[in-house]
């Protein structure tokens, strides 16, 4: 059904993406579909009308991001931004894309600086700077390092840092730099309100969905043999770097709660250690307080 010769309805073609979608196993077909239709169209998905035919220029262009999203190219580095915290970024290849199972953790950390007047916060593996810019953007307050050891990963995170300072947000302080070594952000031992984490936490081995597998940046996932690497390291440094009652969020795998909390007891320098969940109310982060 067309509405023009050659000129079929976004609806028609929603449908039809959504069908490819589908068959290539994309987890949210239709959602994705409308999403490429936007970056297409240059509007808003609340904005796309069934009825609109497609230009065939927009259609052909539609029709390539399609067949690459059904070789499970991730949405957002078809379309070139996420959204955390309400901050855009963009992504592409070469970047870990932030994911919506972050914003509790965020969400939480904003609440532990919420009394707390010009907050200093640290995000670590900080990737396209996405968890630093979200705070900067809801604290113009706060002073917040992030720092990431991957250049192609830093290389992202220069471009959102420098454009959410082009926006007026205050600038947030980049570092090169590599979580594991023990002397990092040391001038700030003892001195940290809110420390938060995404650091890689996947085992090694694991064989993830082929958006992560064969699209994201390894460096951004595996974790090592037990998957803990960084996460020690950020256990670590969250003993260091946060002053009395400064709290730590770090995000890990559904099943390794537990594993996060212990590593925050052994130290014996917390307190209130829990885990919070994600949008699908499973276990995603674990928080604590130092004492
Ligand atoms: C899961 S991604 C999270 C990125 C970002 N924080 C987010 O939530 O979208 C983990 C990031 O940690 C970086 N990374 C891995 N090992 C690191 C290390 N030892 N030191 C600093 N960054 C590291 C990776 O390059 C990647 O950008």
């Amino acid at each position: 059904m067309t509405a023009n010769w050659g000129e079929p309805t976004l609806g028609v073609v929603l449908t039809d993406a959504e069908k490819t979608l589908t068959e290539a196993g994309a987890w949210q077909p239709r959602g994705d579909a409308e999403k490429l239709a936007a970056h297409v169209l240059g509007c808003t998905v609340e904005q796309l009308s069934p009825d609109a035919t497609l230009g065939l220029e927009d259609l052909a262009r539609l029709r390539e991001l399609v067949a690459r999203r059904a070789d499970r190219t991730p949405v957002e580095y078809l379309t070139g931004c996420a959204v955390l915290g309400g901050v855009e970024v963009a992504v592409g290849p070469g970047v870990f894309v932030p994911r919506k199972h972050t914003e509790p953790l965020l969400a939480w950390g904003l609440d532990v600086v919420r009394e707390v007047s010009d907050p200093l916060a640290v995000d670590l593996c900080t990737g396209s700077a996405a968890i630093a810019l979200a705070v900067a953007h809801a604290r113009p307050d706060a002073t917040v390092h992030a720092i990431e050891l991957d250049p192609v990963a830093l290389s992202w995170a220069r471009r959102n840092v420098a454009r959410q300072a082009e926006l007026g947000d205050t600038p947030i302080i980049l570092h090169a730099g590599d979580v594991t070594d023990p002397a990092m952000f040391a001038d700030l031992d003892g001195t940290v309100d809110l420390l938060l984490a995404n650091p890689p936490f996947v085992v090694d081995g694991v064989v993830l969905p082929p958006e992560w597998q064969e699209h994201q940046p390894w460096p951004a996932l595996f974790g090592g043999q037990d998957g803990l690497v960084v996460i020690r390291a950020v256990v670590a440094a969250a003993t260091r770097l946060l002053r009395a009652g400064g709290g730590v969020a770090i995000e890990h795998d559904d099943e390794q709660a537990e594993v996060v909390m212990s590593l925050l007891r052994e130290q014996d320098t917390f307190t209130d250690i829990s885990y919070g969940v994600d949008h699908w109310g499973t276990p995603r982060y674990t928080t604590a307080r130092r004492k």
